[in-house]
C-alpha cells in the first residue's frame, strides 16, 4: 500500500511482532516442559490499524507520517500477555528482560499502583532488534513494542471498561458507573491475591507429598 502511515516499514511490523511473540511462546513452552505449566493463559498481538494510528497522531498533534507512527509513538506493535496468576506476570517480566535482541526502555507498574479508575496491568515499552531497515535507516533495525501483562481478571475488567468509555451517552449515572467500576476492579484484585494464595497452598501441598514419597 503506497500511502500507508507505516510507509515502506509496514511489512516489517508483523514480522517483528511474530518474532517477539515466538520468543515469548518458546520460553513458556520450555517452562511447560520443565514444570508442567506454561507462563501465561493466552497471548494477543496486533499491528495498530491505519485508522487508529492516524487518529492517535492527530490526537497527539503529530503529522501522519511513518516518523510519527514508528519513531514518536511506541505502540504500532502491541502484545498482550494474559496470565492466570499475578506471580506469572512477574516471571514473564523477568524472562522478557533477558530475551536476546530486546531492550526494555520503559516500565509502568499499574499493578503495584493501579490507575485511579481501577485499571491494573504491567506495561513495558521494548526496543527489539530485527533484520529489517528501520525509520532511522539502520539495518538491522530497532522497533518499539508495547507489552501489556495482565491477569485474566484484570483483562476482563479492562475490556468492559474500554467498551463503556466509548459509550458517551451514559448521562446522569456517570459518577455511579465510575465508582462501581472502581469497586469491581478492587474486588477482582482481591480475588487475584486469593487465587495466588490458593495456588501457593496447592504447590506446598504437592511438594510435601513429593517429599513423603
Ligand atoms: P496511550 O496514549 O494510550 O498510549 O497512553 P500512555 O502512553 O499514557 O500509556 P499507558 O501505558 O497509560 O496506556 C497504554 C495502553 O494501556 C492504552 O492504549 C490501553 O490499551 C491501556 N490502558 C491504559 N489505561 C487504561 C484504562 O484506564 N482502561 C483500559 N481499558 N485500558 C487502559
Ligand atoms: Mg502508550
Amino acid at each position: 500500500m503506497e500511502n500507508s502511515i507505516y510507509g515502506k516499514y509496514r511489512d516489517a511490523l508483523p514480522r517483528v511482532m511474530r518474532a517477539f511473540t515466538g520468543q515469548v511462546a518458546a520460553y513458556s513452552e520450555k517452562a511447560r516442559e520443565e514444570a508442567g505449566e506454561g507462563l501465561y493463559e493466552h497471548l494477543l498481538s496486533r499491528v495498530k490499524s491505519e485508522d487508529s494510528m492516524r487518529e492517535k497522531c492527530r490526537r497527539r498533534g503529530l503529522p501522519e507520517t511513518p516518523e510519527s507512527a514508528l519513531g514518536e509513538l511506541h505502540d504500532a506493535i502491541g502484545v498482550r500477555i494474559v496470565c492466570g496468576f499475578i506471580e506469572d506476570i512477574y516471571e514473564n517480566i523477568r524472562r522478557i528482560r533477558e530475551l536476546p535482541g530486546v531492550r526494555v526502555l520503559e516500565e509502568k507498574d499499574y499493578i503495584a499502583k493501579a490507575k485511579p479508575n481501577g485499571y491494573r496491568s504491567y506495561h513495558m515499552i521494548l526496543l527489539a532488534e530485527a533484520p529489517f531497515e528501520d525509520i532511522r535507516g539502520d539495518n538491522p533495525g530497532h522497533f518499539f513494542i508495547e507489552v501489556q501483562l495482565r491477569t485474566i481478571a484484570m483483562d476482563s475488567w479492562a475490556s468492559l471498561e474500554h467498551q463503556m468509555k466509548y459509550k458517551k451517552e451514559l448521562g446522569g449515572n456517570q459518577a455511579l458507573i465510575t465508582s462501581e467500576l472502581k469497586r469491581c476492579a478492587d474486588e477482582l484484585a482481591s480475588c487475584d491475591l486469593s487465587m495466588q494464595t490458593i495456588r501457593n497452598l496447592i504447590r506446598e501441598e504437592n511438594q510435601g507429598l513429593n517429599r513423603k514419597e
